[in-house]
């Protein structure tokens, strides 16, 4: 996999309508002339699971292959287990059946609302490698363990214990997005020096578990916006976003697409 990433993460945000009205925005900003999107940069779009089918069949119908564009789609959370009688529950396998390329794991709203724990996201690591989806795994601190000076520590947890199950031939399919908790949804990015900080440190990390850590894509998430992405993509270690409301807007998520 390329080390470059923009993943859109809608989360419970949208409808059919909005789907088609925003593919088909996308598509207009993506291939106008001079829109010079990187071909070395992959885009994804995680949209809510019941908007699955129609994301599919709106990039199906769009002229980005003509442009020699592809969008890959994703889930924003998946069951730890493969099959069975876990109501209510989506499996990567079935993720996999939808055409999806991408997972997101481990987010912080969903270790804070839902209650998910290391030993689910650690689980749910292994059911998206297990299908052949490629993990965007969630970390980053709270902004009490920011001011507490255990950014880099909580980060390092989170890992280690997120990324027990992966086999040494699965890394490059891992995908790490460092979220500051404090920085989603908040209108505050973190600098891209804190940030490029902190990417430095996961790399660290990775390749102190066995990975091949240059190889994998570490992205940043959280209130990332046109006016702040160059500053953070031009940073070393950050190889691209996790992008939540700005994502709902095409002009906007078109023009973080293009800083990358
Ligand atoms: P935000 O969300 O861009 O709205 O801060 C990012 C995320 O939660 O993935």
């Amino acid at each position: 996999m390329g080390r470059r990433l923009i993943a859109a993460n809608w989360k419970m945000h949208g409808n059919r309508e909005f789907t088609r009205r925003l593919l088909a925005d996308l598509t207009a900003e993506l291939t106008r002339p001079g829109a010079c999107l990187d071909n070395g940069v992959e885009v994804a779009i995680m949209p809510p699971s019941l908007l699955l089918a129609d994301c599919r069949r709106g990039l199906e119908k769009s002229s980005l292959a003509l442009h020699g564009l592809t969008l890959f789609l994703g889930v924003q959370n998946l069951a730890r287990w493969s099959e069975g009688a876990y109501t209510g529950e989506i499996s990567a396998a079935m993720a996999a059946d939808q055409g999806c390329r991408f997972a997101i794991i481990g987010h912080s709203e969903r270790r804070q609302l839902m209650g998910e724990d290391d030993q689910a996201i650690s689980e749910k690591v292994a059911q998206c490698l297990a299908s052949g989806l490629k993990p965007i795994l969630c970390v980053g601190e709270t902004l009490q363990e920011r001011e507490d000076g255990q950014a880099f520590s909580r980060v390092t947890a989170q890992l280690q214990q997120a990324l027990t199950q992966v086999n040494p031939d699965q890394w490059q399919q891992v995908v790490i997005a460092y979220e500051p908790v404090w920085a989603i949804g908040t209108g505050v990015s973190a600098s891209a020096e804190d940030a490029q900080a902190v990417h430095r440190h996961i790399r660290v990390t990775l390749a102190a578990l066995g990975a091949p850590a240059q190889e994998m894509a570490v992205i940043y998430g959280g209130s990332v916006k046109p006016e702040t992405a160059k500053q953070l993509f031009a940073q070393p270690d950050i190889d691209g976003g996790l992008i939540g409301g700005a994502s709902l807007d095409a002009n906007s998520f078109a023009s973080i697409c293009r800083a990358c």
